[in-house]
């Protein structure tokens, strides 16, 4: 059997109040319509089928290749929205599967569930319902005294007995296809000028014909968006779920309450999330790593046994065993290898820093490329850009810049070399080669490998 997905996304949202399709509002850091997209996707057997309209380009933009889009000219109503797929679909689905951009936390298993229900039913409708005490203004069932399904009946048409109804319409359907296709021909106009989809099940009790109708007991599930205040509901509800799956394969929540996860994130066994922690876009965390309290990665890829303590990182790799803060700030393209620490106040922008690298107190380093075992002394300042151009900073193996040490560049310092404190170097220093003073000069050639030569100058 062939099952398509159609979504539904080309409403304006009004009642978010904002510039930004409702669709594309982010919900733990993926637009809404992906979350319901996703879902829909994985459980039909055809590409799906998305509804724009409202701000369309935006939209087909954010879905790109993922879904085939169709669009809905006016926003005539959810039932005029399917009705746009029907030049597409017909003939060439037994069933659709009808859900909506703005119920982003519907499970996989759920739609599933309706799809094996409407497999099976001789019937041409499936729906999910929900009993919850806040109706939130969803859609009223209403049932026949035998328990039957008779009708769905929206908030703004409901009489004050049908207000009364707990049971409330989810917004997700599987249709047999060749019904539906006739049916939404025969939906009339509301008198708020819209053909609601929900009308179709009306139709069906009037053709005779059974409604299946799964009661869920999820309710967070069915957190559908239609202004902020549900915007922030269904993130807080993502954000447990999200957790949830973390510390379920091994990782362990200080209080997952105050851990921002987004949902692409990765993060490997046995780390832990410290209080007040936001991980969010492509970041990945590796094994056995310490991250926060209070930290802040995007974009980040951070290998194992690494420690990001009160820190922010953008864009930026450490590989293992990295340790990082208090108050360490890694810029785009910082990428620091094994076993590197940098401690307070130290800022890294497009730059390597070679394996055992050490920069522990105030410094800026960026455009540098620096060799394994270097200690930056405190306050160490790469001064790269000239007030037009950027310009790099190579720094060797073995080296000790000295305390407050200001590298003009382009400028490379050799493997071993030592500059003194409050050096200015503007000119390349050789290997093994200590410079002193502004702006710096030779003074002595090193013998010995500096690490284990005088202690300070
Ligand atoms: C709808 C249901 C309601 C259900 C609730 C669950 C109808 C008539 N009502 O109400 O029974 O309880 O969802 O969340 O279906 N859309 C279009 N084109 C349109 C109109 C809407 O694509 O012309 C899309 C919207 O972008 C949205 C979805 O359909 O993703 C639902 O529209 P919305 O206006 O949010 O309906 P609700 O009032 O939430
Ligand atoms: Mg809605």
């Amino acid at each position: 059997m062939k099952i398509t997905a159609v979504l539904l996304a080309a409403g304006q949202g009004t009642r978010m109040k904002s510039e930004l399709p409702k669709m594309l509002h982010p919900i733990c850091g993926q637009p809404m319509v992906f979350h319901a997209l996703s879902a829909a996707r994985a459980a039909s057997t055809e590409e799906p089928v998305v509804i724009i309209g409202h701000s369309a380009e935006a939209v087909r933009r954010a879905i790109g290749e993922s879904a085939g889009c169709v669009v809905q000219e006016n926003q005539l109503g959810t039932g005029h929205a399917v009705m746009q797929a029907e030049a597409l679909l017909k003939g060439k689905a037994d069933i659709i599967l009808v859900t909506y951009g703005d119920m982003p936390l519907l499970k996989v298993e759920t739609l599933q569930r309706l799809v094996e229900t409407q497999r099976t039913n001789s019937g041409p409708i499936s729906m999910l319902t929900v009993v919850y005490d806040n109706p939130r203004g969803f859609g009223r069932i209403v049932r026949n005294p035998d328990g039957t399904v008779a009708a769905i009946v929206e908030e703004n048409q409901a009489n004050p007995q049908q207000l009364e109804i707990k049971e409330l319409n989810v917004g997700a359907y599987c249709f047999d296809a060749a019904w539906l296709w006739d049916a939404l021909h025969r939906i009339q106009l509301s008198p708020k000028g819209e053909y609601y989809l929900t009308d179709t099940i009306e139709l069906a009790a009037a053709d005779g014909r059974s409604v299946k109708a799964i009661v869920m007991d999820d309710f967070a599930e069915t957190i559908g968006v239609n202004t902020r205040v549900h915007l922030a509901e269904a993130e807080a509800a993502m954000r447990r779920r999200i957790n949830d799956g973390h510390m379920l394969a091994g990782v362990t929540f200080i209080d997952p309450s105050s851990s921002y996860i987004d949902a692409q994130v990765s993060i490997a066994a046995d780390t832990v999330i410290w209080p007040n922690t936001t991980l969010i876009g492509k970041t990945s965390i590796g094994q056995r790593c310490q991250i926060g309290p209070n930290s802040h990665i995007r974009d980040t890829r951070v290998g194992n046994d690494c420690k990001v303590f009160m820190s922010v990182s953008e864009g930026a790799v450490l590989e293992n065993s990295v340790d990082i803060g208090p108050f360490a700030r890694l810029r785009k393209g910082a990428h620091l290898s094994d076993g590197v620490h940098i401690g307070n106040f130290g800022e890294v922008k497009d730059s390597t820093l070679g394996p055992g690298v050490k920069m522990g107190h105030f410094s800026y380093i960026g455009n540098a490329t620096i060799g394994a075992e270097t200690n930056i002394g405190a306050g160490t300042i790469t001064c790269n850009y000239d007030g037009v151009n950027k310009h790099a900073t190579l720094i060797g193996e073995d080296v000790f810049i000295g305390s407050d040490t200001m590298l003009v560049a382009p400028v490379t310092i050799g493997d071993g070399a030592r500059t003194g404190a409050g050096s200015v170097v503007t000119k390349n220093v050789a290997a093994n080669t200590l410079v002193v003073g502004v702006p710096a000069r030779a003074i002595r050639k090193l013998e010995r490998n500096p690490k284990k030569h005088e202690s300070h100058l």
